[in-house]
């Protein structure tokens, strides 16, 4: 397998998020988000760990983006702090923030790098979230505001935009289960987030749209490839769609046209409550691509004590079979069934990946890092991917989840998803052999 073998018009990237890697949380007019709030809390975060400081690209941008250079890497995917362009959330523009994205994308451009942006990347700002953040339907008129500002400052050099970043993730783990920001808890929560996320991601598209014609516009969603624990079983199989529509079909079904999948979800019908006239219109918009995550398969169990979904995950630690830091299993398939059940919606024009990545345990040894279990990871699943395209199914981009070690949200900096390791106490950068790879492959 080599490069050429996807195509000469496949993306190849690497990605990264602000929260995760600026650190900078309060220089220069930004101002707090929930993620800054949130690891304030006690126990909240693997040791207390926040990312005040995380991988001070603020300061170390150049170098970091000279490696992505280096690494022969033509498209870098990175978010904008919502708080650092609008302290308050809306109304007041902080200039020093715009001026540090436009600096990051100028540099991007100097060295004939493509800068793709994800407009929204978790952290959402404080101020915001004191009037109920995401569970508040004016988040679609504040992001909306916010997005029209991103537009109007960088579009004239960037046309690739990612809407959401894996709405599941910010709305499941920090408005239903509360381990995530802002840490709220309970099906009231999650459903009204859950659709004014639904909301934003359609007319977050529509005003890129608007404002800027020559836009390449997606979203990006989680997606985990789900298997019954036990095959034959009529309950686990059962289990298996309930979660599916729970985790994989919530967000990208009402975009499409197909509305929210409360046949296989019944609760989802609490969300009538928030959904007024003409919303179910309002949340299709066609992308131009659709951006999809894919990290790992799950088994799923029947579990009666499990309110609305009575399921389970059995992890993979349970399981005994090879798996990462994450407690994810190693399965590469799930890249290509994953690819393969997005393709086989109607009216998804094109499939990137936008994530693909681990977290193992890297040892550095005289400046060496030899992480030949993030290298195979990496391969196995490209693998895949090419079986997919090879099939004809729509998939033209590919982006490894991350660039350096960074901060790994409630995990803290225990997981180390990077092709580049980063010492931080030094904030000296090491080049493991799986970015060697990386690049080898790519040049
Ligand atoms: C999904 C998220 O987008 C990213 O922020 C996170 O670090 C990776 N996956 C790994 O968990």
């Amino acid at each position: 397998m080599n490069r050429k073998d996807f195509g000469d018009d496949f993306y190849w990237g690497i990605s990264n998020a602000a929260y995760q890697v600026e650190g900078a949380n309060t220089a220069e007019g930004k101002g707090l988000s929930i993620w800054d709030v949130f690891t304030q809390k006690r126990n909240k975060i693997f040791k207390g760990h926040n990312g005040d400081i995380a991988c001070d690209y603020y300061n170390k941008f150049t170098d970091d983006i000279y490696l992505i250079y280096q690494s022969n890497i033509p498209n870098y995917r990175f978010s904008i702090s919502w708080s650092r362009i609008f302290p308050e959330g809306i109304g007041q523009i902080n200039y020093k923030g715009i001026d540090f994205y436009n600096r990051v994308i100028e540099f991007c451009l100097e060295l004939g790098i493509e800068p793709w942006i994800t407009l929204y990347h978790w952290d959402l700002p404080e101020a915001l979230q004191k009037k109920g953040g995401w569970t508040n339907r004016d988040v679609v008129q504040w992001f909306n505001e916010y997005v029209a500002c991103c537009i109007k400052n960088f579009g004239d050099r960037v046309s690739k935009w990612i809407v959401l970043n894996e709405p599941m993730v910010f709305t499941g783990a920090g408005y239903f289960l509360g381990v995530h920001a802002p840490g709220k808890k309970g099906l009231t929560n999650f459903l009204a987030a859950a659709h004014h996320a639904a909301l934003c991601q359609s007319s977050g598209g529509r005003t890129i749209r608007s404002l800027q014609s020559q836009s390449f516009i997606g979203t990006s969603f989680s997606h985990s490839h789900l298997e019954p624990f036990r095959k034959d079983d009529k309950k686990d199989q059962m289990a298996k769609i309930k979660v599916d529509a729970l985790i994989n079909r919530l967000f990208i079904e009402p975009l499409l046209g197909l509305g929210y999948p409360v046949k296989d979800l019944p609760i989802l019908n609490r969300m009538e409550k928030y959904i007024l006239a003409d919303d179910m219109q309002d949340l299709k918009f066609d992308m131009d691509f659709v951006g999809i995550q894919v990290y790992t398969r799950e088994l799923i169990k029947h579990a009666p004590l499990i309110p609305f979904v009575q399921a389970n995950i059995v992890k993979a630690s349970d399981r005994f079979v090879h798996h990462t830091i994450m407690n994810w299993e190693v399965f590469p398939n799930s890249i290509y069934e994953a690819v393969k059940r997005i393709n086989e919606y109607k009216g998804v024009k094109q499939i990137i990946v936008t994530e693909n990545g681990a977290a193992f345990d890297d040892v550095l040894y005289n400046n060496t890092i030899s992480d030949t279990l993030r290298k195979d990871y990496l391969k196995n699943h490209l693998n895949k991917l090419l079986k997919a395209k090879n099939e004809g199914i729509k998939v033209n981009g590919y982006f490894v989840w991350t660039l350096t070690d960074n901060f790994e949200w409630a995990e803290g900096y225990n997981p180390k998803f990077g092709l580049v390791h980063v010492d931080f106490l030094t904030q000296k950068r090491t080049i493991k052999d799986s970015g060697k790879w990386y690049k080898d492959f790519l040049s």
